[in-house]
C-alpha cells in the first residue's frame, strides 16, 4: 500500500521509520517532511496546513493511508477534509482534535466526568483572571487555551508573575488568539510522565511510558521548549499507577469523548503528573510526543500500520500491543539560542555514522537537504535515540552517540535521563 506522512519533525521521521518496516508498505511519502525523512519516503512540498493541496495530492497518488503527526493540521480539520474526499485517513477528527485545541475544553470534560486533573477555573476577560488571582494560592499556573507550541503554559511563584503573566496572555496576546481564553490552574508536584494510546473511538491501548524533559537547560532551567529529550519506559510509572490510570484516566476519557458525540480515534497522549495525592492529568495531546515517539516507536513490536488500521476499522480491542523488554533514551540535539532565536543553515557532518547500527537512531527534526550537504534548519535539529538493556545502558549509548554528530551552535542537554538515579 501507499502510505502518505503529514509533518516534518522528529516525530514524523520517527513514524516513517517505523511504518517503512511494515510489509503491507510498497510507498511512502511524506509532507513537507526532512533531509531525514528522505530515506524512507518521497517528500513533497506541501505544507501540513494545505489541505485542498493535500487532499488533491493524496488522490492524485491513490494514497491508501494518511498518517497526520502534528497537532495543528488536527485541531484545524485536515482528518476532516481527507473523509469528506472519500479518503483514508488516522487521526482524530476536528470535533475530537478539540481535546488538544482547547484547555478550557479539556478541563471542563475532565470535571465533568470525574477525571483527576488539578483545580481550575476559565477565563474569558483579564479582569475577572486577575480579580481570582488576589486570593489564589501561589504559585499557580496559567495556560492559554488554543494551540502555542508548548508554551504558552505560565508557571508564576508571585502574585506580580501571574499579574504579568495575565497581561502576557490575554492582553498583550503573546500567543495569537490562543490566549483569548486562559485557564488558571493549581499548580501540583511530582514525577511528569506521558503516555501515548492507540483509540478506535471506543477501545483505549497504551503503549509504553516516557517522560520528557521541557525546559531548556540543565537541572529543568530555563524557558520550556517543545521538548529536550525522552526516556522510555518511566521508571515511575509502576503496575499500580497504570492500573489507576486504565481505570480512573484512560478508558473514561475514551468513554467521556464518545458520549460527548466526539469519539477519539487517533494517538491520545495523556500527560500526567504522579502527585502524592495519586496521578493527575496535565493536558491531553492528539498525536504522538515529539520526541516521546522517538523512544517509544523504537521499542514497539507491532507493525504499526496494523495497529492503525484496527483503530480505523474500530477493533483495536483484537490487537495485542507489545513492546520490547529493553529502554530508550533520545538525547535532542538543538541550535544554541533555542527556544528563542537561533541560527540555522550549518553543514551537519557524520551522520553516516548511525548507518546500520542497531539500536542507534538519528532522527531529523529541524534539517534541509542543499547542495553543501545536510544543515541545520530549525531550533530542534536532530533527535539521538539509543535503545540499552536497562534505562542507564540505554542513556550511556545515546550520550556516545550525540558525539558522532557535528555542527556549529550544536547544543543538548546533559542530563537527560538524570531522574533515573533516583528510581
Ligand atoms: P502542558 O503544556 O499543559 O503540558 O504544560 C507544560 C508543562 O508545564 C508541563 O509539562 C509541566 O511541567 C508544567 N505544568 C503544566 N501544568 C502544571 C500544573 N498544574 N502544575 C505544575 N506544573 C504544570
Ligand atoms: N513532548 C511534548 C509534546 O509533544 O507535546
Amino acid at each position: 500500500m501507499k502510505v502518505l506522512i503529514v509533518g516534518s519533525g522528529g516525530r514524523e521521521h520517527a513514524i516513517a521509520w517505523s511504518v517503512a518496516k511494515s510489509d503491507k508498505v510498497d510507498k511512502i511519502y511524506c509532507a513537507p517532511g526532512n533531509a531525514g525523512i528522505e530515506e524512507y519516503a518521497e517528500c513533497v512540498g506541501i505544507g501540513a496546513m494545505e489541505f485542498e493541496k493535500l487532499v488533491a495530492f493524496a488522490k492524485e497518488k491513490e494514497i491508501d493511508l494518511t498518517i497526520i503527526g502534528m497537532d495543528d493540521p488536527l485541531v484545524g480539520g485536515v482528518v476532516d477534509a481527507f473523509e469528506a474526499a472519500g479518503l483514508r485517513v488516522f487521526g482524530p477528527r476536528k470535533n475530537a482534535a478539540i481535546i488538544e485545541g482547547s484547555k478550557a475544553f479539556s478541563k471542563d470534560l475532565m470535571k465533568q466526568y470525574h477525571i483527576p486533573t488539578a483545580a481550575y477555573e476559565n477565563f474569558t476577560s483579564p479582569e475577572a483572571a486577575l480579580k481570582y488571582l488576589e486570593t489564589a494560592k501561589m504559585p499557580i499556573v496559567l495556560k492559554a487555551d488554543g494551540l502555542a507550541l508548548g508554551k504558552g503554559v505560565l508557571i508564576c511563584n508571585t502574585l506580580e508573575e501571574a499579574k504579568t503573566g495575565v497581561k502576557t496572555i490575554m492582553e498583550d496576546k503573546k500567543f495569537g488568539d490562543a490566549g483569548n481564553t486562559m485557564v488558571i490552574e493549581e499548580f501540583v508536584t511530582g514525577r511528569e510522565v506521558s503516555v501515548l494510546a492507540f483509540c478506535d473511538g471506543k477501545t483505549i491501548k497504551c503503549m509504553t511510558s516516557a517522560q520528557d524533559h521541557k525546559r531548556a537547560g540543565d537541572g529543568d532551567t530555563g524557558l520550556n521548549t517543545g521538548g529536550m529529550g525522552t526516556f522510555s519506559p518511566s521508571p515511575f510509572y509502576t503496575k499500580e499507577v497504570e492500573d489507576f490510570c486504565e481505570k480512573y484516566i484512560y478508558q473514561p476519557t475514551m468513554d467521556a469523548m464518545a458520549a460527548e458525540g466526539r469519539p477519539f480515534v487517533g494517538i491520545l497522549f495523556t500527560g500526567l503528573m504522579l502527585t502524592e495525592e495519586g496521578p493527575k492529568v496535565l493536558e491531553y495531546n492528539a498525536r504522538f510526543g515529539d520526541p516521546e515517539a522517538q523512544v517509544v516507536l523504537p521499542r514497539m513490536k507491532n507493525d504499526i500500520i496494523e495497529v492503525i488500521e484496527a483503530c480505523i476499522d474500530g477493533h483495536l480491542d483484537e490487537i495485542d500491543l507489545q513492546f520490547e523488554d529493553n529502554a530508550a533514551v533520545c538525547v535532542v540535539l538543538a541550535s544554541d539560542g533555542y527556544p528563542v532565536s537561533y541560527e540555522k543553515g550549518y553543514v551537519i557532518d557524520g551522520l553516516e555514522n548511525f548507518k546500520d547500527r542497531d539500536g542507534y537512531y538519528c532522527f531529523h527534526a529541524g534539517t534541509k537537504r542543499t547542495e553543501k550537504g545536510i544543515v541545520t534548519n530549525g531550533g530542534r535539529v536532530l533527535g539521538v535515540t539509543a535503545t540499552g538493556t536497562d534505562l542507564k545502558d540505554a542513556r550511556k549509548n545515546a550520550y556516545a552517540a550525540t558525539e558522532w554528530v557535528k555542527f556549529d551552535n550544536k547544543y543538548m542537554r546533559h542530563d537527560i535521563g538524570k531522574a533515573i538515579d533516583e528510581a
